[in-house]
């Protein structure tokens, strides 16, 4: 047993992620997790809560799997660490690299071994800008991100994440520019859909003329933007999008740190989902479940053709690369995901939970419900004629989250919003729980306003 108030003084000593770090003290400390099974977690109060959040996006495939913790030991009597410097490697490295280019689309051949995501995106751009130079194309080094995006908290990461994300914080500004959210509840007035996608392609051949083609590298994009707030494209925006950027030779990196390993029903969103075909994925979250902390940079046979041309040298490394622990996790996490059918319980079940949390669209403050199977998010509104935004200082968001949590279910609050990424393995009973919670906070919270 631990005893809390221990706990709760040494993690004095902890700086939290993205956290409050001066109301964590005021508000009564933070919030302990002790243990975990399946799709529930447990409180240093005792309590049992439903994860809504999977942990933060990332154990798809639920907590506690015998499966994956021993293949992870397993591992580590075996071989507790080595390196994939210079010509070094070790069995299971190579077996992942093997098992996820299988899986990914078929141009993406080999990959890159991190242990975060922030960290994959920077790999991908630091290939990406090397490439350029190898192409005689050193000017090329320019990012095309977008308004809402997320892509980590690296220095590089963070200035390819949307402005809102770093206020008073310090980023290398001056290598990315923000294309416009492609947020379409939030669209202007009297736009259609289509039209809307339009003006977003139009800005985006726009904004590529101004810059210039040969000052700009890539295209950074979520097929579905995640933290900026579950951001759905219009329809065929990202098919357009990759249309432009191979016209003016702009390299696409698909960010599927929450879409891949079957969140929408497949392992990758990118072309199965979406229909197109990135020169790059990232991934990491749902690779291992969050298991052990490991990240992929995917990359094309033509770019990997030129980075490892006679005389090159991949100037680019990481101790941790490819970690024997993380890749047992990565692949037991997999073999579990194919034998229990995952896609396939994704494609069915995700569909139910999509349609019970829209199902909380009758609802007088939720504005809009968007998202994909176990990715979703419930925009508050304080009037949904106008979709009047609540003042910042009602905290919307976390109401709601207090109020669920009190019913026992996890959410996680972003502004005005709640935002759903369960564990994969929900049952249809489970689903309901959820929506039941949900309503019944939203009620309590709307009456109390
Ligand atoms: C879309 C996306 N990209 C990148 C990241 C950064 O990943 P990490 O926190 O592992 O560095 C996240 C994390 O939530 C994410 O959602």
């Amino acid at each position: 047993m631990f005893d809390l108030e221990k706990v709760m003084f040494m993690n004095s000593h902890l700086i939290h992620s993205f956290a409050d770090l001066h109301g964590i003290k005021q508000d009564g400390g933070p919030t302990v997790i002790t243990s975990a099974e399946g799709a529930y977690v447990r409180n240093s109060e005792g309590e049992k809560l439903l994860d809504g959040i999977g942990g933060l996006w990332c154990v798809n495939i639920g907590h506690g799997r015998k499966e994956i913790i021993e293949a992870i030991s397993k591992q580590l009597y075996e071989l507790d660490y080595y390196s994939t410097f210079y010509n070094l490697t070790h069995p299971l490295a190579a077996e992942l690299a093997q098992k996820i280019t299988d899986l990914a689309p078929a141009h993406l051949t080999h990959v890159y071994f991190a242990n975060s995501w922030s960290v994959a995106n920077d790999s991908a751009v630091r290939i990406l800008h090397h490439y350029f130079n190898r192409i005689s194309k050193p000017k090329k080094k320019k990012i095309l991100s977008r308004i809402g995006a997320y892509h980590g908290s690296t220095h590089l990461a963070i200035a390819m994440t949307t402005p809102a994300y770093r206020e008073g914080w310090d980023s290398a500004e001056d290598l990315v520019h923000h294309l416009s959210s492609p947020l379409t509840y939030r669209r202007p007035d009297g736009m259609s859909e289509d039209e809307f996608c339009d003006f977003l392609i139009e800005e985006m051949k726009t904004t590529i003329e101004d810059i210039g083609a040969e000052n700009i590298a890539c295209f950074i994009a979520e097929p579905i933007m995640g933290a900026g707030g579950v951001i759905v494209p219009p329809k065929g925006y990202h098919q357009r999008a990759e249309s432009v950027m191979r016209d003016y030779e702009i390299k696409t990196i698909s960010d599927e740190v929450v879409t891949a390993f079957c969140r929408l029903g497949s392992f990758f969103a990118s072309e199965e989902v979406f229909g197109i075909k990135p020169d790059m994925i990232t991934v990491a979250k749902g690779l291992t479940s969050g298991y052990q902390p490991m990240s992929a940079t995917l990359i094309s046979e033509e770019i990997y053709d030129v980075i490892s041309a006679p005389g090159d040298y991949f100037l680019h490394g990481m101790t941790y690369s490819g970690h024997p622990a993380c890749a047992a996790a990565a692949l037991a996490n997999i073999a579990l995901m194919e034998k229990e059918g995952l896609p396939q319980h994704v494609q069915h079940m995700g569909k139910i939970f999509e349609n019970t949390i829209r199902g909380l669209g009758d609802l007088d403050i939720v504005g809009d419900v968007r998202g994909s199977h176990f990715m979703i998010g419930i925009e508050f509104v304080a009037d949904k004629s106008s979709k009047k935004v609540f003042a910042g200082e009602i905290m919307i968001g976390k109401r709601v989250a207090r109020a669920a949590q009190a019913r026992g279910l996890v959410v996680r609050p972003l502004g005005h919003m709640a935002v759903l990424s369960p564990p994969l393995i929900l049952s249809e009973e489970q689903v309901n729980d959820i929506g039941a919670i949900l309503r019944d906070s939203i009620l309590e919270v709307q009456q109390n306003l």
